[in-house]
Formats: C-alpha cells, sequence, structure tokens
C-alpha cells in the first residue's frame, strides 16, 4: 500500500502549492477543501501532470463531524495517510467588539478544533507504523499578540504551541512534526478576512510557492518551526526581545497604516 498525503485547504494559495510539492516527488494526495468544482479540475490536472492518484473530499472542516468523515473515507478505501498538512484556515480583521460572533466562532471551529481533531484521528496510526510527517500550518502571528486580528493571532498561538509540544512527544515515535510560520503570503486569505493592504504586508509579502517550497523543505529534514523568508526569522526574536507591551503596540501600528 503506498501512502499518501492528505492536504487541507487545497483549492487555493499555500495549501494549493504544498500539495504540488508532493504530486512532484511521485506521492498520492488526499485533497480536501469545500470547492468541490474547483478540487476536481486540479485533481484532473494533477493526475494528468504527474500521474498520482487524488482523491478529492469536499468537506467544510468547520462542521464538527467533517474531520470524521474524512478519515471514515481513508479508512473504508483502505488508503495510508503517511503525511498529514493540516493548512485550511482564515482571518477575521476588525476590533473584536466589533466583528461577528459566528464568524469567529467558525476562526476557531477551523483553525483550531478541526486541525487538533484532524492530528488526532490520523497520528496514532502513524505511530504504529513509526512512520508519518504532519504539518499545522500557524503564522508569524503566532509569535504575538494581534489587535485588529484578535482571534485570528490567538488561534494561531494555539496551532504553534500544540504543534511545537507535538513535536517533542512524537519525535521518539518516528512521527515529524512542523509548523509553519509564514508573514504575509500573496493568497485569498487576505479578500477573505476582508483586510486593508497595509504598507508593511505590502512591503513583506510573498509568493504562496516560495513558502510552500520552504515548508515542504522544513517538513522532510524534520524541522520543529519553519519561518519562510530572511525577514520574517527575525520576527520571533525581536518579540522575544521586545517588552510585551511594545510588541502588541507595533503590531497594532502595522496594521492602521
Ligand atoms: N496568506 C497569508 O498571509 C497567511 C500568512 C500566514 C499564515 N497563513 C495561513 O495559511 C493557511 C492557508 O491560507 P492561504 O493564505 O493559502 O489562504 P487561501 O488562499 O484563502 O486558502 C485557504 C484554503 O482553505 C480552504 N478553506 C477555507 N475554509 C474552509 C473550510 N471551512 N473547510 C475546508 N476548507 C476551507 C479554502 O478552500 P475552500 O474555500 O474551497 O474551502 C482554501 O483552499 C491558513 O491556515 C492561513 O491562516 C496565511
Amino acid at each position: 500500500m503506498e501512502g499518501y498525503a492528505l492536504v487541507t485547504g487545497a483549492t487555493s494559495g499555500i495549501g494549493l502549492e504544498i500539495a504540488l510539492n508532493f504530486a512532484r516527488d511521485g506521492i498520492h494526495l488526499i485533497l480536501v477543501a469545500r470547492r468541490e468544482e474547483k478540487l476536481n479540475e486540479i485533481r484532473d490536472r494533477i493526475e494528468a501532470q504527474y500521474g498520482v492518484k487524488v482523491l478529492v473530499l469536499a468537506k467544510d472542516l468547520t462542521r464538527e463531524e467533517a474531520p470524521d468523515e474524512i478519515h471514515e473515507e481513508v479508512e473504508k478505501r483502505g488508503i495510508r495517510v503517511d503525511y498529514l498538512i493540516n493548512n485550511a484556515g482564515f482571518g477575521s480583521f476588525g476590533r473584536l467588539k466589533d466583528t461577528d460572533y459566528e464568524k469567529e466562532k467558525d476562526l476557531v471551529k477551523l483553525n483550531v478544533l478541526s486541525l487538533l481533531q484532524m492530528n488526532k484521528l490520523f497520528i496514532p496510526a502513524m505511530v504504529e507504523r513509526h512512520f508519518g510527517y504532519v504539518m499545522n500550518v500557524a503564522s508569524l502571528a503566532a509569535f504575538m499578540p494581534g489587535p485588529v486580528m484578535a482571534n485570528y493571532y490567538a488561534s494561531k498561538a494555539y496551532v504553534l504551541s500544540l504543534s511545537e509540544a507535538m513535536h517533542e512527544e512524537l519525535k521518539e515515535e518516528g512521527v515529524k512534526v512542523s509548523a509553519l510560520c509564514p508573514g504575509p503570503v500573496r493568497t485569498e486569505f487576505q479578500e477573505r478576512a476582508e483586510m486593508k493592504k497595509t504598507d508593511t504586508a505590502k512591503a513583506f509579502i510573498m509568493e504562496a510557492k516560495k513558502v510552500a517550497d520552504a515548508g515542504y523543505l522544513g517538513l522532510w529534514r524534520g524541522k520543529a518551526v519553519v519561518i519562510p523568508g530572511t525577514f520574517e526569522k527575525m520576527v520571533p526574536v525581536l518579540t522575544k526581545l521586545m517588552p510585551r507591551c511594545l510588541v502588541r503596540k507595533a503590531a497594532f501600528l502595522s496594521q492602521k497604516e
């Protein structure tokens, strides 16, 4: 039985580029996202170009049952998931007092709960086989509080902390866990989050392919935390050196430009 890579949020941006990396290396794919038509188009393109098998599962991961349904479908088909990429996520822009509660709740369901569920469902079999790779997509946002995107930044701090702890817990078990922490990336993310295009974001924006390539390499190398970009790598250092009150003020100012 050949191992598959399961990628959530594979219809655009970073997730799609990570999926393409696996396909180039001849690894079969399970692609998860909500837009079925787009998933089917991507499947047809990847199968024709790279000759790997692609299973698409159109699921809304904010539904609590979705991770179980994905796991059941994969088990039913006798597919072995060796690589799990928890990438689906979205942001919500605005002061927390003004944003829509249902949207903030969905953000936690997707960025936090579904990621936790997917890890819980797929990792035990990897541990049994003493083989597996997991990438949880966090963000540079994970290293600081984020006024005007408070819930999003908090959700990514959760993903980073969870992944680093899992990295230690699982490294003796043959399972490598990485947190990918990009700064701003040119994807559908900004529009979906209804973000303003600040000068800081414009100056540092990276292409999704570059970010995905760095994440993919870091995953193979078994790195706990992968931060694409040179300046970006300094951010965790700076946020540790600066007093926390300045970090949150700077984060607020960068959104106000
Ligand atoms: N772009 C940035 O600046 C940036 C920076 C740091 C970290 N990140 C993180 O990178 C990850 C990927 O984001 P991206 O920038 O590539 O954004 P994107 O282009 O908007 O991609 C998000 C992906 O997630 C899927 N998705 C969204 N809601 C979903 C749901 N409820 N259920 C299942 N799939 C869902 C989307 O597909 P469907 O709409 O088809 O469901 C899409 O494939 C996210 O976790 C994001 O937080 C992004």
